[in-house]
């Protein structure tokens, strides 16, 4: 067993954890059990809870309701959280991304936005920045970079840090795993905001994978930023695969998430990692990869998918 929260920590890790949504909590008392297991789930991400349209849908207007039900939930249960996130181009609400705000109006709306967000939920781990890159290194073009310039994300860590000086900075980011432009794009990133004394704390590696198509240089990767100062941490994780899922591939996906949890037990600074929802039941990959799914470590019903004879099952809870 690699994958539960209790092994995360006899590796010295500071959790295992699971990305979650209200509606499945709401609705599903077998789904939140599983998850509230101290055992299996040291750690919780909302998944869309704690986002832009959720928490600011109307100028000024703030709604924590369904982001603070998953922070109790994680308190009750003794669980860590990342908050994700504050600043990113998708799930705005229209009176952002269409607003036409100047460049001053801009950076005060960003900085209210993620000053009250942070301090409302203040001692987490946050992903202020989230998906600042193209594919090419180059910087993602969303209302903010395009209105203030590549500044808005100092300008995000200084009023991150400035609500809370106990929270955890990360920026969070995809295909940034394994050496590539885009990692060196982030890297060139982190080093920059370090020398011009900007607050950063981690990079997120989000690891939405695809099987048997897994970056081999992840842990040299992990590396490469933790020489930089920073903490990393595997955000979202989970590997899908063209179906129908086979015992055959489901062992190999099991080969799969054991090298990516390795990786972050091998690097001294790697504090854990997250699967984006522990069950295929609730995965976003099926939505989003018309035929590909399978991506989670529970099956449909909630049952750990990789329990065969002939492997030992990295997520087996016992
Ligand atoms: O809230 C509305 C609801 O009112 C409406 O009835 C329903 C109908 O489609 O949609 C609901 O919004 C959905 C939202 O999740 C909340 O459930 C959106 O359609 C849906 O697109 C959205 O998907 C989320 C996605 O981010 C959007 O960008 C996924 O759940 C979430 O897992 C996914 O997570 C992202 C990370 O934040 C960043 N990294 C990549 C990762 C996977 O895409």
């Amino acid at each position: 067993t690699i994958g539960t929260n209790q092994a995360a920590k006899a590796a010295g890790k500071l959790y295992f954890g699971s990305a979650t949504d209200n509606p499945y909590l709401n609705e599903d008392a077998t789904y939140k059990a599983i998850l509230s297991n101290t055992s299996l789930f040291g750690q919780l991400s909302p998944e869309n809870a704690m986002k832009w349209d959720a928490t600011e849908p109307e100028q000024g207007v703030f709604t924590f309701t369904n982001g603070d039900a998953i922070v109790a939930l994680a308190q009750a249960n003794g669980q860590i959280m990342r908050g994700h996130n504050t600043v990113w181009g998708s799930q705005l609400p229209s009176w952002v991304s269409s607003s036409g705000f100047n460049n001053a109006t801009l950076i005060s709306v960003m900085q209210n936005h993620v000053s009250t967000v942070i301090g409302h939920y203040k001692g987490k781990i946050w992903d202020v920045v989230n998906e600042p890159f193209n594919e090419d290194g180059s910087f993602a073009s969303n209302v903010f970079f395009d209105t203030i310039g590549p500044t808005y994300i100092d300008l995000a860590l200084q009023a991150a840090r400035k609500a809370d000086p106990n929270a955890k900075l990360y920026i969070n980011d995809f295909n940034i795993e394994g050496e590539g432009t885009k990692a060196t794009a982030m890297a060139n990133l982190v080093s920059g905001l370090k020398s011009r004394g900007i607050p950063i704390d981690g990079v997120g590696l989000e690891s939405h994978f695809i099987l048997g198509e897994l970056p081999t240089t992840i842990q040299a990767q992990m590396e490469a930023f933790t020489a930089l100062g920073v903490e990393v941490a595997v955000t979202e994780l989970d590997i899908r695969m063209t179906l129908p899922e086979t015992n055959a591939l489901l062992a190999r996906q099991q080969t799969d998430y054991e090298t990516v949890i390795s990786a972050c037990n091998a690097v001294e600074k790697c504090v854990g990692v997250t699967i984006w929802e522990y069950t295929d039941k609730y995965s976003w990959v099926p939505g989003t990869f018309a035929g590909q799914g399978a991506a989670d470590p529970w099956d449909e019903k909630s049952v750990v998918d990789v329990d065969y004879a002939q492997y030992e099952g990295i997520f087996d809870p016992n």
